[in-house]
Protein backbone atom coordinates (compact mmCIF):
# COMPACT_ATOMS: atom_id res chain seq x y z
CA UNK A 1 0.00 0.00 0.00
CA UNK A 2 1.35 3.54 -0.95
CA UNK A 3 -0.15 6.57 0.75
CA UNK A 4 2.12 8.85 -1.33
CA UNK A 5 0.34 11.28 -4.36
CA UNK A 6 2.42 11.25 -7.71
CA UNK A 7 4.28 14.34 -9.08
CA UNK A 8 0.73 15.04 -11.12
CA UNK A 9 -1.42 14.63 -8.30
CA UNK A 10 0.70 17.10 -6.35
CA UNK A 11 0.28 19.57 -9.64
CA UNK A 12 -3.40 19.46 -9.74
CA UNK A 13 -3.85 19.73 -5.45
CA UNK A 14 -0.95 23.29 -6.47
CA UNK A 15 -3.22 24.17 -9.66
CA UNK A 16 -6.58 23.99 -7.64
CA UNK A 17 -4.73 25.42 -4.11
CA UNK A 18 -2.98 28.78 -6.11
CA UNK A 19 -6.84 28.92 -7.98
CA UNK A 20 -8.33 29.12 -4.87
CA UNK A 21 -6.09 31.48 -2.85
CA UNK A 22 -6.00 34.17 -6.16
CA UNK A 23 -9.32 34.02 -7.87
CA UNK A 24 -11.77 32.75 -5.12
CA UNK A 25 -10.65 34.28 -2.00
CA UNK A 26 -10.90 37.99 -3.21
CA UNK A 27 -14.89 38.67 -2.83
CA UNK A 28 -15.54 35.13 -1.47
CA UNK A 29 -17.30 37.21 1.80
CA UNK A 30 -19.00 39.53 -0.51
CA UNK A 31 -20.97 36.89 -2.50
CA UNK A 32 -21.88 34.88 0.58
CA UNK A 33 -23.36 38.22 1.99
CA UNK A 34 -24.92 39.00 -1.32
CA UNK A 35 -25.72 36.02 -2.62
CA UNK A 36 -23.79 36.33 -5.89
CA UNK A 37 -23.41 33.39 -8.31
CA UNK A 38 -19.48 33.25 -8.76
CA UNK A 39 -19.93 33.35 -12.43
CA UNK A 40 -16.52 34.62 -13.58
CA UNK A 41 -15.14 32.01 -11.37
CA UNK A 42 -16.87 29.47 -12.44
CA UNK A 43 -15.70 30.33 -16.25
CA UNK A 44 -12.37 30.28 -15.55
CA UNK A 45 -12.47 26.87 -13.40
CA UNK A 46 -13.95 25.54 -16.96
CA UNK A 47 -10.78 27.47 -18.76
CA UNK A 48 -9.13 25.37 -16.23
CA UNK A 49 -10.64 22.26 -16.92
CA UNK A 50 -11.68 21.82 -13.32
CA UNK A 51 -15.39 21.66 -14.94
CA UNK A 52 -15.37 17.94 -16.56
CA UNK A 53 -12.17 16.69 -14.57
CA UNK A 54 -13.01 13.00 -15.16
CA UNK A 55 -14.69 13.61 -18.68
CA UNK A 56 -12.28 11.88 -21.27
CA UNK A 57 -9.91 14.53 -23.52
CA UNK A 58 -12.13 13.09 -26.45
CA UNK A 59 -15.76 14.61 -25.02
CA UNK A 60 -13.88 17.98 -23.67
CA UNK A 61 -12.45 17.02 -20.51
CA UNK A 62 -9.22 16.36 -18.69
CA UNK A 63 -9.04 13.10 -18.45
CA UNK A 64 -8.66 12.86 -14.56
CA UNK A 65 -8.67 10.53 -12.14
CA UNK A 66 -11.47 10.62 -9.21
CA UNK A 67 -8.51 10.92 -6.40
CA UNK A 68 -7.26 14.26 -8.39
CA UNK A 69 -11.14 15.66 -8.12
CA UNK A 70 -10.62 14.84 -4.16
CA UNK A 71 -7.82 16.57 -4.45
CA UNK A 72 -8.83 19.38 -6.07
CA UNK A 73 -12.66 19.95 -4.53
CA UNK A 74 -11.00 19.53 -0.84
CA UNK A 75 -8.73 23.13 -2.25
CA UNK A 76 -11.64 24.64 -3.55
CA UNK A 77 -14.08 24.05 -0.71
CA UNK A 78 -11.62 25.56 1.61
CA UNK A 79 -12.16 29.06 0.80
CA UNK A 80 -15.51 28.98 -1.32
CA UNK A 81 -17.47 26.33 -1.07
CA UNK A 82 -20.50 27.96 -3.02
CA UNK A 83 -17.97 27.46 -6.09
CA UNK A 84 -16.80 23.66 -5.22
CA UNK A 85 -21.09 22.70 -5.48
CA UNK A 86 -21.21 24.07 -8.91
CA UNK A 87 -18.39 22.49 -9.72
CA UNK A 88 -19.29 19.33 -8.21
CA UNK A 89 -22.67 19.24 -9.22
CA UNK A 90 -21.14 19.57 -12.88
CA UNK A 91 -18.58 17.27 -12.64
CA UNK A 92 -19.77 14.42 -10.44
CA UNK A 93 -23.22 14.05 -11.51
CA UNK A 94 -24.57 15.40 -15.10
CA UNK A 95 -20.89 14.65 -17.18
CA UNK A 96 -19.93 11.64 -15.38
CA UNK A 97 -23.44 10.30 -15.77
CA UNK A 98 -24.05 11.66 -19.47
CA UNK A 99 -20.69 10.05 -19.85
CA UNK A 100 -20.86 6.57 -18.41
CA UNK A 101 -24.65 6.24 -18.89
CA UNK A 102 -25.40 8.84 -22.12
CA UNK A 103 -25.41 7.85 -25.75
CA UNK A 104 -22.78 9.19 -28.62
CA UNK A 105 -25.19 11.84 -30.38
CA UNK A 106 -26.10 12.88 -26.19
CA UNK A 107 -22.47 12.68 -25.70
CA UNK A 108 -21.75 15.00 -28.74
CA UNK A 109 -24.97 17.37 -28.00
CA UNK A 110 -24.57 18.03 -24.25
CA UNK A 111 -21.16 16.54 -22.61
CA UNK A 112 -18.68 18.02 -24.50
CA UNK A 113 -19.49 21.89 -23.79
CA UNK A 114 -20.46 20.84 -20.27
CA UNK A 115 -16.77 19.56 -19.46
CA UNK A 116 -15.47 22.16 -21.08
CA UNK A 117 -17.54 24.45 -19.03
CA UNK A 118 -19.07 26.39 -21.78
CA UNK A 119 -22.39 25.67 -20.00
CA UNK A 120 -23.37 24.48 -16.86
CA UNK A 121 -25.69 21.26 -15.51
CA UNK A 122 -28.43 20.39 -13.10
CA UNK A 123 -29.53 17.46 -11.67
CA UNK A 124 -32.92 17.19 -10.79
CA UNK A 125 -34.09 14.14 -8.17
CA UNK A 126 -35.63 15.75 -4.97
CA UNK A 127 -39.38 17.39 -5.06
CA UNK A 128 -41.33 18.71 -2.68
CA UNK A 129 -42.17 15.51 -1.24
CA UNK A 130 -39.65 12.96 -2.27
CA UNK A 131 -36.08 14.14 -0.76
CA UNK A 132 -34.62 11.06 1.17
CA UNK A 133 -37.54 8.62 -0.09
CA UNK A 134 -36.44 9.12 -3.64
CA UNK A 135 -38.55 6.69 -5.09
CA UNK A 136 -41.66 8.46 -4.42
CA UNK A 137 -41.58 10.65 -7.56
CA UNK A 138 -44.32 12.57 -8.58
CA UNK A 139 -42.96 14.29 -11.15
CA UNK A 140 -44.57 12.14 -14.31
CA UNK A 141 -42.75 11.74 -17.89
CA UNK A 142 -46.01 10.71 -20.14
CA UNK A 143 -44.60 8.72 -22.95
CA UNK A 144 -46.50 10.69 -26.33
CA UNK A 145 -44.69 8.28 -28.63
CA UNK A 146 -41.86 10.32 -30.21
CA UNK A 147 -41.46 12.26 -26.98
CA UNK A 148 -42.41 12.72 -23.26
CA UNK A 149 -44.54 14.98 -21.69
CA UNK A 150 -43.10 16.32 -18.56
CA UNK A 151 -45.06 17.84 -15.63
CA UNK A 152 -43.96 18.63 -12.13
CA UNK A 153 -42.09 20.52 -9.57
CA UNK A 154 -38.18 19.98 -8.25
CA UNK A 155 -36.44 21.18 -5.44
CA UNK A 156 -33.07 22.33 -4.06
CA UNK A 157 -32.08 22.30 -7.12
CA UNK A 158 -28.19 23.69 -7.22
CA UNK A 159 -27.55 25.80 -10.57
CA UNK A 160 -31.10 26.35 -11.34
CA UNK A 161 -30.76 29.50 -12.81
CA UNK A 162 -27.49 29.12 -13.96
CA UNK A 163 -27.72 25.56 -15.64
CA UNK A 164 -28.68 25.39 -19.53
CA UNK A 165 -28.93 21.50 -19.25
CA UNK A 166 -30.49 19.96 -16.38
CA UNK A 167 -30.84 15.72 -15.74
CA UNK A 168 -34.63 15.14 -14.76
CA UNK A 169 -36.12 12.16 -13.22
CA UNK A 170 -39.79 11.80 -13.53
CA UNK A 171 -42.08 8.62 -13.38
CA UNK A 172 -43.39 7.46 -16.25
CA UNK A 173 -44.79 4.25 -15.07
CA UNK A 174 -46.66 4.70 -11.81
CA UNK A 175 -47.49 0.99 -11.75
CA UNK A 176 -43.43 0.10 -12.07
CA UNK A 177 -42.94 2.06 -8.85
CA UNK A 178 -38.79 2.94 -8.91
CA UNK A 179 -38.62 0.62 -12.32
CA UNK A 180 -40.75 3.35 -14.20
CA UNK A 181 -38.53 6.39 -13.75
CA UNK A 182 -36.80 7.53 -16.19
CA UNK A 183 -33.99 10.32 -16.44
CA UNK A 184 -34.76 13.07 -19.48
CA UNK A 185 -32.28 15.32 -20.36
CA UNK A 186 -34.10 18.88 -20.10
CA UNK A 187 -32.94 21.92 -21.74
CA UNK A 188 -33.33 25.86 -19.87
CA UNK A 189 -34.96 27.09 -22.85
CA UNK A 190 -37.62 24.29 -23.60
CA UNK A 191 -41.40 25.61 -23.61
CA UNK A 192 -42.96 25.06 -20.13
CA UNK A 193 -40.41 24.95 -18.15
CA UNK A 194 -39.74 27.81 -15.63
CA UNK A 195 -37.60 28.43 -12.50
CA UNK A 196 -38.86 29.37 -9.73
CA UNK A 197 -36.80 31.94 -7.36
CA UNK A 198 -34.03 31.45 -5.28
CA UNK A 199 -33.53 30.18 -2.03
CA UNK A 200 -32.25 32.09 0.83
CA UNK A 201 -29.75 29.95 2.30
CA UNK A 202 -28.13 29.63 5.72
CA UNK A 203 -24.76 28.35 3.81
CA UNK A 204 -23.33 27.78 0.44
CA UNK A 205 -25.21 31.01 -0.52
CA UNK A 206 -23.00 31.50 -3.43
CA UNK A 207 -24.65 29.17 -5.27
CA UNK A 208 -28.04 29.48 -6.85
CA UNK A 209 -30.43 27.14 -5.48
CA UNK A 210 -34.00 26.95 -7.13
CA UNK A 211 -36.91 25.30 -7.48
CA UNK A 212 -38.02 24.06 -10.98
CA UNK A 213 -41.60 23.55 -12.84
CA UNK A 214 -42.24 21.57 -15.26
CA UNK A 215 -45.85 22.25 -17.62
CA UNK A 216 -46.25 20.36 -20.37
CA UNK A 217 -42.66 20.64 -21.56
CA UNK A 218 -42.18 18.19 -24.57
CA UNK A 219 -39.15 16.45 -24.21
CA UNK A 220 -37.93 14.42 -27.19
CA UNK A 221 -37.39 10.49 -26.60
CA UNK A 222 -33.58 10.70 -27.84
CA UNK A 223 -33.54 12.90 -24.58
CA UNK A 224 -33.71 9.73 -22.50
CA UNK A 225 -30.71 8.15 -20.74
CA UNK A 226 -30.84 4.52 -21.18
CA UNK A 227 -33.77 2.09 -21.11
CA UNK A 228 -36.78 2.59 -20.58
CA UNK A 229 -37.20 2.35 -16.57
CA UNK A 230 -33.57 3.06 -16.03
CA UNK A 231 -34.31 6.50 -14.25
CA UNK A 232 -33.87 5.59 -10.38
CA UNK A 233 -30.61 3.38 -11.10
CA UNK A 234 -29.28 6.52 -12.94
CA UNK A 235 -29.62 8.53 -10.12
CA UNK A 236 -28.63 6.04 -7.62
CA UNK A 237 -25.36 5.28 -9.59
CA UNK A 238 -24.75 8.60 -10.01
CA UNK A 239 -25.64 9.88 -6.61
CA UNK A 240 -22.95 7.12 -5.12
CA UNK A 241 -20.03 9.06 -7.00
CA UNK A 242 -21.30 12.31 -6.39
CA UNK A 243 -21.21 11.70 -2.46
CA UNK A 244 -17.09 10.94 -2.91
CA UNK A 245 -17.12 15.09 -4.24
CA UNK A 246 -19.13 16.16 -1.62
CA UNK A 247 -16.72 14.25 1.13
CA UNK A 248 -14.28 15.97 -0.51
CA UNK A 249 -16.39 19.36 0.01
CA UNK A 250 -16.43 18.54 3.72
CA UNK A 251 -13.17 17.58 3.90
CA UNK A 252 -12.08 21.42 2.74
CA UNK A 253 -14.62 23.08 4.82
CA UNK A 254 -12.97 21.16 7.24
CA UNK A 255 -9.26 21.55 6.85
CA UNK A 256 -9.95 25.41 5.84
CA UNK A 257 -11.40 25.89 9.03
CA UNK A 258 -8.48 23.94 10.68
CA UNK A 259 -5.69 25.72 8.71
CA UNK A 260 -7.25 29.24 9.84
CA UNK A 261 -7.65 28.40 13.34
CA UNK A 262 -4.09 26.95 13.67
CA UNK A 263 -2.57 30.18 12.11
CA UNK A 264 -4.54 32.46 14.39
CA UNK A 265 -3.76 30.10 17.85
CA UNK A 266 -0.63 30.47 17.02
CA UNK A 267 -0.68 35.06 16.67
CA UNK A 268 -3.37 35.77 19.39
CA UNK A 269 -2.19 36.55 22.66
CA UNK A 270 -3.65 35.34 25.97
CA UNK A 271 -2.59 35.27 29.45
CA UNK A 272 0.55 36.45 28.55
CA UNK A 273 1.40 33.83 25.35
CA UNK A 274 -0.04 32.70 21.92
CA UNK A 275 -3.05 30.66 22.61
CA UNK A 276 -1.07 28.12 20.39
CA UNK A 277 0.76 27.17 23.68
CA UNK A 278 -2.09 26.15 25.99
CA UNK A 279 -3.07 22.90 26.33
CA UNK A 280 -6.97 23.91 25.68
CA UNK A 281 -6.59 25.25 22.30
CA UNK A 282 -4.15 22.54 21.93
CA UNK A 283 -6.83 19.65 22.40
CA UNK A 284 -8.73 20.93 19.82
CA UNK A 285 -6.69 21.17 17.49
CA UNK A 286 -4.89 17.82 17.66
CA UNK A 287 -8.44 15.99 17.45
CA UNK A 288 -9.00 18.62 14.48
CA UNK A 289 -6.09 16.98 12.34
CA UNK A 290 -6.42 13.42 13.03
CA UNK A 291 -10.44 13.40 12.54
CA UNK A 292 -9.85 15.56 9.42
CA UNK A 293 -6.70 12.90 8.60
CA UNK A 294 -9.09 10.11 9.14
CA UNK A 295 -12.06 11.87 6.73
CA UNK A 296 -8.89 12.45 3.94
CA UNK A 297 -8.18 8.77 4.03
CA UNK A 298 -11.64 7.79 3.93
CA UNK A 299 -12.53 10.25 0.66
CA UNK A 300 -9.26 9.03 -1.12
CA UNK A 301 -10.11 4.73 -0.57
CA UNK A 302 -13.38 5.64 -1.76
CA UNK A 303 -11.71 7.69 -5.00
CA UNK A 304 -9.16 4.74 -5.29
CA UNK A 305 -11.77 2.56 -5.42
CA UNK A 306 -14.08 4.16 -7.78
CA UNK A 307 -10.80 4.43 -10.52
CA UNK A 308 -9.88 1.26 -10.18
CA UNK A 309 -13.39 -0.15 -10.51
CA UNK A 310 -14.24 -1.89 -7.24
CA UNK A 311 -17.41 -1.18 -5.60
CA UNK A 312 -17.33 2.19 -3.68
CA UNK A 313 -21.05 2.48 -2.73
CA UNK A 314 -20.20 1.56 1.02
CA UNK A 315 -17.05 3.84 1.16
CA UNK A 316 -18.61 6.69 -0.89
CA UNK A 317 -21.44 6.84 1.84
CA UNK A 318 -19.04 6.29 4.64
CA UNK A 319 -16.56 8.93 3.48
CA UNK A 320 -19.76 11.37 3.34
CA UNK A 321 -21.01 10.11 6.60
CA UNK A 322 -17.71 11.03 8.15
CA UNK A 323 -16.36 13.87 6.15
CA UNK A 324 -19.30 15.92 6.66
CA UNK A 325 -19.60 15.74 11.07
CA UNK A 326 -16.19 16.12 10.28
CA UNK A 327 -16.59 19.39 8.83
CA UNK A 328 -19.50 20.41 10.88
CA UNK A 329 -17.80 19.71 14.40
CA UNK A 330 -14.32 21.18 13.15
CA UNK A 331 -15.74 24.81 12.16
CA UNK A 332 -17.59 24.92 15.17
CA UNK A 333 -14.26 24.24 17.14
CA UNK A 334 -12.65 26.51 14.45
CA UNK A 335 -15.04 29.66 15.66
CA UNK A 336 -14.29 28.67 18.94
CA UNK A 337 -10.81 28.87 18.53
CA UNK A 338 -10.93 32.77 17.11
CA UNK A 339 -13.67 33.26 20.09
CA UNK A 340 -15.26 37.11 19.42
CA UNK A 341 -13.73 37.40 15.68
CA UNK A 342 -14.83 33.90 15.05
CA UNK A 343 -18.29 35.23 15.19
CA UNK A 344 -17.57 38.07 12.54
CA UNK A 345 -17.37 37.55 8.68
CA UNK A 346 -14.17 39.18 8.28
CA UNK A 347 -12.26 35.83 10.11
CA UNK A 348 -14.13 33.64 7.49
CA UNK A 349 -14.84 31.17 10.00
CA UNK A 350 -18.42 31.55 10.62
CA UNK A 351 -19.22 30.86 6.75
CA UNK A 352 -17.34 27.99 7.12
CA UNK A 353 -19.18 26.88 9.48
CA UNK A 354 -22.47 27.85 7.88
CA UNK A 355 -21.72 26.02 4.85
CA UNK A 356 -20.53 23.08 6.71
CA UNK A 357 -24.02 22.10 7.57
CA UNK A 358 -25.29 21.55 3.93
CA UNK A 359 -22.80 18.68 3.37
CA UNK A 360 -24.95 16.78 5.83
CA UNK A 361 -28.01 16.97 3.92
CA UNK A 362 -27.65 16.82 0.36
CA UNK A 363 -26.74 14.41 -1.76
CA UNK A 364 -28.20 12.14 0.81
CA UNK A 365 -28.64 13.20 4.63
CA UNK A 366 -26.00 11.62 7.11
CA UNK A 367 -29.30 9.28 7.68
CA UNK A 368 -29.38 8.15 4.16
CA UNK A 369 -25.73 7.57 4.62
CA UNK A 370 -26.35 4.83 7.83
CA UNK A 371 -29.02 3.17 5.53
CA UNK A 372 -26.69 2.37 2.47
CA UNK A 373 -23.97 1.43 5.24
CA UNK A 374 -25.92 -0.32 7.37
CA UNK A 375 -27.65 -2.16 4.49
CA UNK A 376 -23.93 -3.34 3.20
CA UNK A 377 -22.76 -4.39 5.93
CA UNK A 378 -25.78 -6.48 7.03
CA UNK A 379 -25.60 -7.98 3.23
N1 LIG B 1 -26.42 1.81 -7.21
C1 LIG B 1 -27.20 1.12 -8.07
N2 LIG B 1 -28.47 0.78 -7.80
C2 LIG B 1 -28.97 1.15 -6.62
C3 LIG B 1 -28.23 1.87 -5.68
C4 LIG B 1 -26.89 2.19 -6.00
N3 LIG B 1 -26.11 2.89 -5.20
N4 LIG B 1 -29.00 2.09 -4.59
C5 LIG B 1 -30.19 1.53 -4.83
N5 LIG B 1 -30.18 0.95 -6.06
C6 LIG B 1 -31.26 0.22 -6.73
C7 LIG B 1 -31.62 -1.01 -5.91
O1 LIG B 1 -30.82 -2.13 -6.26
C8 LIG B 1 -33.08 -1.21 -6.29
O2 LIG B 1 -33.16 -1.84 -7.54
P1 LIG B 1 -33.87 -3.32 -7.69
O3 LIG B 1 -35.28 -3.13 -7.21
O4 LIG B 1 -33.76 -3.61 -9.15
O5 LIG B 1 -33.08 -4.23 -6.83
C9 LIG B 1 -33.56 0.21 -6.50
O6 LIG B 1 -32.41 1.02 -6.75
C10 LIG B 1 -34.32 0.74 -5.31
O7 LIG B 1 -33.45 0.67 -4.21
P2 LIG B 1 -33.95 0.58 -2.71
O8 LIG B 1 -35.03 -0.44 -2.59
O9 LIG B 1 -32.74 0.42 -1.87
O10 LIG B 1 -34.61 2.02 -2.52
P3 LIG B 1 -35.13 2.73 -1.24
O11 LIG B 1 -36.41 3.37 -1.56
O12 LIG B 1 -35.06 1.83 -0.05
O13 LIG B 1 -34.09 3.97 -1.07
C11 LIG B 1 -32.13 5.21 -0.51
C12 LIG B 1 -32.75 3.84 -0.85
C13 LIG B 1 -30.67 4.90 -0.28
C14 LIG B 1 -32.71 5.83 0.76
C15 LIG B 1 -32.29 6.15 -1.73
O14 LIG B 1 -33.63 6.51 -1.96
C16 LIG B 1 -31.50 7.44 -1.57
O15 LIG B 1 -30.29 7.44 -1.85
N6 LIG B 1 -32.16 8.54 -1.16
C17 LIG B 1 -31.49 9.84 -1.07
C18 LIG B 1 -31.60 10.58 -2.36
C19 LIG B 1 -30.57 11.67 -2.49
O16 LIG B 1 -29.39 11.46 -2.27
N7 LIG B 1 -31.02 12.84 -2.90
C20 LIG B 1 -30.12 13.91 -3.16
C21 LIG B 1 -30.66 14.77 -4.22
S1 LIG B 1 -29.52 15.30 -5.42
C22 LIG B 1 -28.68 16.60 -4.77
O17 LIG B 1 -28.67 16.88 -3.61
C23 LIG B 1 -27.88 17.29 -5.80
C24 LIG B 1 -27.60 18.71 -5.57
O18 LIG B 1 -28.17 19.56 -6.24
C25 LIG B 1 -26.49 19.07 -4.65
Amino acid sequence: MLFQLSEEHLMIQQAARDFAQQELLPGVIERDEHQKFPAEQIKRLGELGFMGMMVSPQYGGSGLDTISYVLAMEEISKVDASASVVMSVNNSLVCWGLETFGNEEQKQKYLVRLAKGEIIGGFCLSEPEAGSDATSQRTTAIDMGDHYLLNGTKNWITNGSSASVFLVMAQTDVAKGHKGINCLIVEKDMPGFTVGPKENKLGIRGSDTHSLMFQDVKVPKENRIGEDGFGFKFAMKTLTGGRIGIAAQALGIASGAYELALKYSKERKAFGTEISNHQAIQFKLADMATEIEAARLLCLKAAWQKDNKVDYNQSSSMAKLFSSEVAMKTTVEAVQIHGGYGFVKEFHVERLMRDAKITQIYEGTSEVQRIVIARSVLQ
